[in-house]
């Protein structure tokens, strides 16, 4: 959740770790600080709030900007509020030794207090700020190096953590270690950049090594040693970012949630590629090739996810059980991974995840590795702990989603999961002329997403007229009912308006009770079975003077009789509708929260990866 970064190289360390920290900001944004090598000392800032005030704050450091090794970190807090106090770095009772770390340690309320017995005095309320004390402690017990202190420390402790320390003592030098919290080192022409994620060091360099759970890397302008966090020499392998710089930059939008929005049809093609063969009309997922027997024989198949990605799960259960006819569960992974689930034999779980470091979800994948399931990932974030922890999976390939609102991420876990169940239909039953169908139109999908990108100032002009409202209500059926949740969370944690989604029919059943006049309510309404079905439930919502906002099929003037704004998506198979109808909800929240002088890409109260429970 927080974002740490360290330099050590020939250039001023405080330049990179700054750009860094400003690049990983949308891991967390409620304090930050700097720490570098100095004339045989260490060098120290930290403040409340954004980059912005930690950067002014240094700004007349002369040891600050002198330092060639140094760490950095910004911060979401779990233990001790934001404060000054309670940023990081932190340091051991000597104030020689300083770490950043991102991650909880668990025990840390026993260690604190068999280090106060030892005459340890602690600044912050912080978990890491007692890690930091430990390592000095081992530290001056064994007199170094650095590293060996730090095994030590973390042989004590349970929890996750990404951490990064520095000794001046130890001049030149950082160590590193990773359990449950990323951490990529970036390789680059005599000097090294770590970070929580590339974003931070591909202006640097493309080559990095990722860090494994439980490993550890020495790292010094000489080069980079990793370990096991019991000195078990490990061999790492150099590879390669994918994303450009510019991919990370807005391109030009005001935000990195708009950025994104607007980049669905070329992610979309991004996720089909090499994937989708109009040509021998199949579907190809290289990373499934070691599963698919397994895969296409499984009786029971487990979606697991939290929030946006959750609702991807639940799109997937319509798609599994409608296209490939698997049973199919969707379960929220904080629930999945405490009640003991049953998962018999030849049972799948399948966890999804854009930045794949949930703690959540990963503990659910865990559970399910636990009991014998074959355990599969849909993930963006090449690298992370649940790809690497799956036994196959499937990577979105929808580039970096910076924005905290999830939006290209959940249309390509769409994409993934309606290529998977086609597949596994075709080879489980579905005719080659129903499966040319559907591949003909998801072949459509990214042109059909552009055009109802255009209307987004039409979008606009209908988030202004109910932005005052702070109750709405989003409904929809069968495949579309998922996209009324994905429609209601975006609304409320970006714009933070009160927003329900719901199975249009379960209105009757009690929601129906909200409707007053100029309430408004989406409906996600394209032409689908349950078209007729849809059109009363508006005319109930009419009748109790409720402003009724449609999403519909192009040419379908008959919604225009009951809904009071009606934005067209073009038509498609009722599978693949969710990818289009969508669109216009991400658009309406994002407009409303503009409007509403809400910061979208750093809505208040949340984080872009939430990796603690
Ligand atoms: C969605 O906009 C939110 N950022 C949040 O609900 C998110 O989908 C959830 O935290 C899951 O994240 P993940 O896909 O990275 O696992």
């Amino acid at each position: 959740m927080c974002g740490i970064v360290g330099y050590v190289g020939r250039k001023k360390a405080c330049g990179v770790l700054i750009e860094g920290l400003k690049r990983l900001e949308y891991r967390g944004y409620d304090s930050a600080g700097i720490c570098v090598q100095y004339d045989g000392s260490l060098a120290m800032e930290k403040c409340p709030g954004r980059i912005v005030g930690l950067e002014q704050r240094i700004a007349s450091s002369q040891p600050i900007h002198a330092g060639r090794v140094g760490i950095a970190h910004t911060r979401w807090a779990t233990h001790g509020e934001p404060s000054e106090r309670n940023a990081h770095p932190h340091t051991d009772g000597s104030d020689r030794i300083a770490l950043v770390h991102n991650g909880i340690i668990e025990n840390y309320v026993t260690i604190k207090k068999y280090l106060e017995d030892k005459g340890h005095v602690f600044k912050s309320e912080t978990d890491s700020e007692v890690l930091a004390h430990l390592v000095g402690e081992f530290y001056d017990d064994g007199g170094g190096p650095l590293e060996a202190a730090v095994q030590a420390a973390l042989a004590e402790v349970s929890g996750t953590y990404g951490i990064a320390v520095i000794c001046a003592d130890e001049p030149g030098k950082i160590v590193a270690a990773r359990k449950g919290s990323p951490l990529i080192i970036g390789v680059g022409k005599d000097e090294y950049v770590i970070a929580s994620d590339a974003s931070a060091i591909i202006e640097h360099t493309a080559n990095v090594v990722y860090l494994s759970d439980n490993e550890m890397a020495v790292i010094t302008t000489e080069g980079c040693r990793t370990t096991t966090l019991d000195n078990v020499p490990v061999s790492k392998e150099i590879e390669q970012v994918e994303w450009s710089l510019e991919q990370i930059a807005k391109n030009g939008y005001a935000d990195f949630m708009l950025k994104e929005i607007f980049e669905q049809p070329e992610v979309v093609r991004t996720s089909l590629r090499g994937r989708l063969d109009l040509r021998d009309m199949r579907v190809t997922l290289g990373g499934l090739a070691n599963v698919a027997r397994q895969l296409v024989s499984t009786h029971k198949l487990i979606l697991t996810a939290c929030g946006t990605a959750w609702h991807a799960g639940l799109v997937g259960e319509y798609l599994f059980e409608s296209l490939a006819r698997i049973p199919t569960e969707v379960e929220y992974a904080s629930e999945f991974r405490y009640r003991n689930p049953i998962v018999e034999e030849g049972t799948v779980v399948m966890a999804i995840s854009q930045s794949g470091e949930t703690a959540d979800t990963l503990a659910a994948l865990r559970e399910a590795k636990e009991k014998g399931a074959l355990a599969l990932g849909i993930v963006n974030a090449v690298g992370s702990t649940i790809a690497r922890e799956s036994d196959s999976g499937v990577y979105l390939h929808a580039g970096p989603e910076i924005g905290v609102a999830s939006t290209k991420a959940f249309t390509c876990q769409l994409v993934v999961e309606t290529l998977m169940a086609l597949m596994l239909g075709r080879r489980r039953f579905m005719s080659q002329t129903e499966m040319e169908g559907y591949l003909r139109a998801l072949a459509q999908i990214p042109d059909q997403i552009s055009t109802v990108l255009e209307q987004s100032d039409y979008i606009r002009e209908i988030a202004l007229r109910h932005v005052e409202r702070e109750n709405w209500l989003f409904l929809g059926r069968g495949y579309n009912y998922p996209v009324a949740l994905e429609g209601a969370l975006k609304l409320k944690e970006i714009s933070y308006i009160h927003a329900e989604g719901l199975p249009a029919a379960e209105m009757k059943h009690g929601p129906i009770a909200l409707i007053h006049d100029g309430m408004p309510v989406v409906f996600v309404a394209p032409r689908c079975p349950t078209y007729d079905k849809i059109i009363s439930n508006i005319e109930e919502v009419r009748a109790r003077k409720g402003r009724v906002i449609a999403v519909a099929t192009e040419g379908d003037e008959h919604i225009r009789r009951y809904a009071d704004d009606v934005v067209y998506v073009p038509a498609c198979p009722p599978p693949l509708q969710p990818m289009l109808t969508v669109i216009p909800l991400q658009l309406l929240a994002y407009h409303a929260a503009v409007a509403r002088g809400c910061n979208v890409d750093k809505p208040r109260n949340l984080a872009k990866s939430v990796t603690v429970e």
